[in-house]
């Protein structure tokens, strides 16, 4: 079965999208539609054909192939894009605790570990427990000169100099085929690089090697992955809005943001494979939309994490009575692929009793569905994705859906979806602050801010 997008509590009235204004922006969708097509047809943007891209899933599945056996632990030195998309895929696709079960209930493929920071505590407790003898480091960078994983990429480098073990058997990159210094570092190092196609930045990567790779290698099914964004790929093709789930995702989030003031938009999966695959849209939605249009405003949405049914214990009560400007989209899964009998008892005790019989599937499924029906009749708009279980397929297909989704939004808000400008002064001034040559502009601008005021420090 394939993805459904229930958008039916997004119109609630009061409150929601009223049909004349949601009637008035469709036409907004075929030139969107067409400004990211011709950016496909052009292949100004790449990771909509990542699905017929042969050799680039090969580059992953066969480096995986031959991997298998040699390692014990898989750890990704990589940050955003890099790092979100793998951690994604090892929550939804891998058995719970994936990195705390043994090698036996692992298959044999070894733990997979991310570190997307540079918080030492983290880094040296990891470096402390591992065995470096039978670990793999995947040194992901699109640019080949990320600041976090240049310094990663050192420390390790340096513990395996340490340990004179060979460079090329526990290390493997991810960058671009051309730019960035990691590219000639791998040649010089001799160790093997893969590629993240020059028309894919960090957050629309998942689907390259900088997903697949480490996917192969704790054995997800890459094919699978690639087949489930191949047929959202497909039914997300055309200008015909009434068809195109990732068109009217866009659209209803657009109008929601611009025309209602709902600019806080919540991911809120009802399912634990899938919570850190809220984080993976956070940054998607977050690092894509939030930019000046050319006329120098400001827009884009501020996309929010949440998970259910745990949430209901926390941030619910925000998005019931708070201020109305949020919308929510729940993924909810038809079969989670477990389930777990309520065992009938304490028939005397009220607050126990009417939870004999049923099911933690159930309970899950039946809490999204009156956590969306109680949001709706307060006249707080939400929308549900449907799939019918966890799987490399459907976690492909809601990949792609958000992806498309996030290049038609580019177009409706006028910015460019794919750079990420207001990320360069804060780096700016990490180079100046650390002596990086060609930093002097940087330098000053940073000389000119306000110094630490007393009267302002308590
Ligand atoms: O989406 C993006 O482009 C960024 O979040 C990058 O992934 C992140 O900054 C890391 O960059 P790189 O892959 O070049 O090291």
């Amino acid at each position: 079965m394939t993805l459904r997008l229930d958008y039916s509590n997004m119109m609630v009235q009061p409150g929601g999208i009223p049909e004349k204004v949601w009637n008035d922006t469709l036409a907004l969708f075929p030139p969107a539609a067409a400004a990211v097509e011709k950016l496909r047809a052009t292949s100004a943007v790449g990771f909509i054909d990542l699905p017929k891209d042969r050799k680039l899933i090969e580059q992953a599945t066969s480096f995986a192939a031959k991997a298998r056996g040699r390692y014990g632990d898989v750890v990704i030195l990589g940050i955003g894009g890099s790092a979100l998309g793998p951690i994604a895929l090892r929550t939804a696709l891998r058995p719970s605790g994936w990195n705390t079960l043994d090698d036996s209930a692992r298959g044999g493929f070894p733990r997979l570990h991310v570190l997307d920071n540079v918080d030492p505590v983290t880094i040296a407790s990891l470096l402390e427990r591992i065995d470096l003898a039978r670990t793999l480091f995947i040194v992901t960078s699109k640019s080949g000169g990320t600041a976090e994983t240049m310094a990663q990429f050192l420390i390790v480098e340096a513990r395996l100099n340490e340990k004179k073990l060979k460079l090329s058997d526990h290390f493997v990159f991810v960058t671009d085929p051309k730019t960035g210094a990691l590219r000639p570092l791998a040649g010089k190092l001799g160790v093997s690089a893969l590629d993240i196609p020059p028309n894919i930045g960090g957050r629309f990567s998942v689907l390259t090697p900088v997903g697949t790779l480490p996917a192969a290698l704790i054995g997800i099914d890459v094919e699978k992955l690639l087949a489930g964004a191949g047929k959202m790929a497909d039914r997300c093709k055309g200008a015909d809005i009434s068809a195109n789930p990732a068109g009217i995702y866009a659209l209803l989030q657009w109008t929601a943001d611009t025309k209602l003031a709902k600019t806080i938009q919540v991911l809120m999966p009802y399912s634990d494979p899938l919570r850190d695959f809220a984080d993976w849209f956070v940054q998607l939605w977050a690092e894509s939309l939030g930019k000046h249009t050319p006329d120098g405003s400001s827009v884009g949405p501020t996309p929010l994490a949440a998970l259910g049914a745990t949430d209901q214990h926390s941030q619910v009560q925000l998005f019931m009575e708070g201020p109305a400007n949020k919308t929510l989209t729940f993924i909810a899964v038809d079969d989670h692929g477990a389930d777990v009998k309520i065992p009938s008892a304490h028939a005397d005790v009220t607050e126990l009793a009417y939870l004999s019989g049923h099911s933690l599937a159930e309970l899950i499924s039946i809490e999204q569905r009156a956590t969306a029906g109680a949001l709706a009749r307060r006249g707080r708009p939400n929308m549900t994705v449907h799939i019918d279980r966890v799987s490399e397929e459907s976690v492909g297909e809601l990949m792609m859906f958000l992806e498309i989704a996030t290049s038609y939004a580019g177009q409706l808000y006028g910015i460019d979806a794919f750079n990420q400008p207001g990320v360069e002064l804060g780096k700016q001034f990490a180079y100046a602050l650390l002596g990086r040559p060609g930093a002097d502009a940087a330098k000053k601008e940073w000389e000119l801010l306000p110094k630490a005021d007393p009267r302002w420090t308590i």
